[in-house]
């Protein structure tokens, strides 16, 4: 490598191929606010895996790139950190990364990084709509759908938290499904077999939800957004229905009808949608209730230097693969 030091990294350097265990080249503080920590723990993300194919809508051509859009690091200082990078193609899955200490939060020295690591992604979807995009009150009733993934599953419990009413929980998978209740859904709907029957248990469990949150888009969207406006109880009550995911499909159908027939309104929650300030303000809380053991995560951890069996094993596990450089 030209100029010196070297570290381990996951590096991406077709957007066809799961990254590579190699060498790659320490990265170097520039502004005031960057230190260089050894990282802890690092989250294999959906979001991650988007920006290594170069499919997000944040993602730039540039390679070869060290994917990881955040996770838990020590820096010079001795502190425990969890770091939320901007888009850089020198990313979180390496031995060591440049972090601007204004996107960090220190930790608890007691936290569990992978548990930090696992959590803070999918959760803070779900915390910052609730808390951004629209106005929740406790006691309104709040349908999820995906609910079986680790976002969904988060949303859940956050909406628990938030003190909603009703948590309709909808999702695939029978035997995940049923672990929901656990965590504070009041009602389940299994997204499986014929469509007809779909849209009539969802159409039926959701007559008075407030707010969906939505991780699906895609055609099973547009069919839920028409059960639910069908079988409202007051088509007048307002009903908000933020896209947070796209893992069904990056368009939806939506029938005109569907927008006149109640008081819908549809709004999105992510990078840009909320700003990168409204989002740093609604993490130190969220990071406090993750310490705090408040939420049942899912996180599985593994070497990164296993990170291409991590990159197979993902799309089959249902559970948040963190990869650690230093296990
Ligand atoms: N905007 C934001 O701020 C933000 C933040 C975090 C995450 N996200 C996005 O949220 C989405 C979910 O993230 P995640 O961390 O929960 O991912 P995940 O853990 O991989 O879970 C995805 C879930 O979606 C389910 N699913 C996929 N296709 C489905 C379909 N057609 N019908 C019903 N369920 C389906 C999967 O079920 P199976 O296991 O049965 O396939 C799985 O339970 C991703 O698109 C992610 O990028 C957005």
């Amino acid at each position: 490598m030209p100029g010196g030091f070297v570290l381990h990294a996951a590096v991406v350097t077709s957007s066809d191929s799961a990254p590579r265990y190699q060498e790659f080249p320490v990265p170097v503080p520039a502004g005031a606010d960057e230190i260089l920590v050894d990282v802890l723990a690092a989250g294999l993300h959906p979001r991650v895996r988007s920006q290594a194919g170069g499919s997000h809508y944040t993602s730039t051509d540039e390679l070869p790139l060290v994917p990881g859009i955040d996770g838990v690091g020590r820096g010079p200082d001795g502190l425990l950190r969890y770091f939320l990078l901007p888009d850089t193609t020198m990313g979180a899955m390496a031995e060591q990364t440049v972090i601007d200490t204004r996107r960090s939060l220190v930790l608890p020295e007691s936290c569990d990084p992978v548990a930090v690591a696992a959590a803070m992604n999918p959760a803070m979807s779900s915390w910052i709509a609730l808390r951004q995009r629209v106005e929740f009150r406790a006691g309104q009733n709040v349908l999820v759908l995906a609910a079986t993934g680790n976002a969904g599953q988060l949303a859940v419990q956050i909406a628990k938290l938030f003190g909603a009413g009703r948590i309709v929980a909808a999702g695939r998978g029978a035997g995940r499904l049923a672990g929901l209740p656990a965590l504070g859904a009041t009602d389940t709907v299994l997204l499986e077999g014929d469509a007809d029957d779909v849209a009539r248990r969802l159409g039926r469990a959701a007559t008075d939800v407030d707010v969906v949150i939505d991780y699906l888009w895609g055609e099973p969207t547009a069919a839920a957004m028409v059960a639910v406006v069908t079988d409202r109880d007051d088509r007048g009550k307002p009903l908000t229905w933020i896209e947070i995911g796209s893992v069904a499909g990056p368009t939806a159908a939506i029938p005109s009808a569907a927008l006149r027939a109640a008081r819908l309104q549809i709004v999105g929650s992510g990078q840009g949608s909320v700003s990168t300030r409204e989002i740093l303000a609604e993490l130190p809380e969220l990071a406090r209730e993750i310490t705090n053991g408040t939420f049942d995560i899912n996180a599985q951890s593994m070497p990164l230097s296993d990170v291409e069996q991590a990159w197979a094993d993902a799309a089959s596990t249902s559970r948040r693969i963190v990869l650690t450089p230093r296990p």
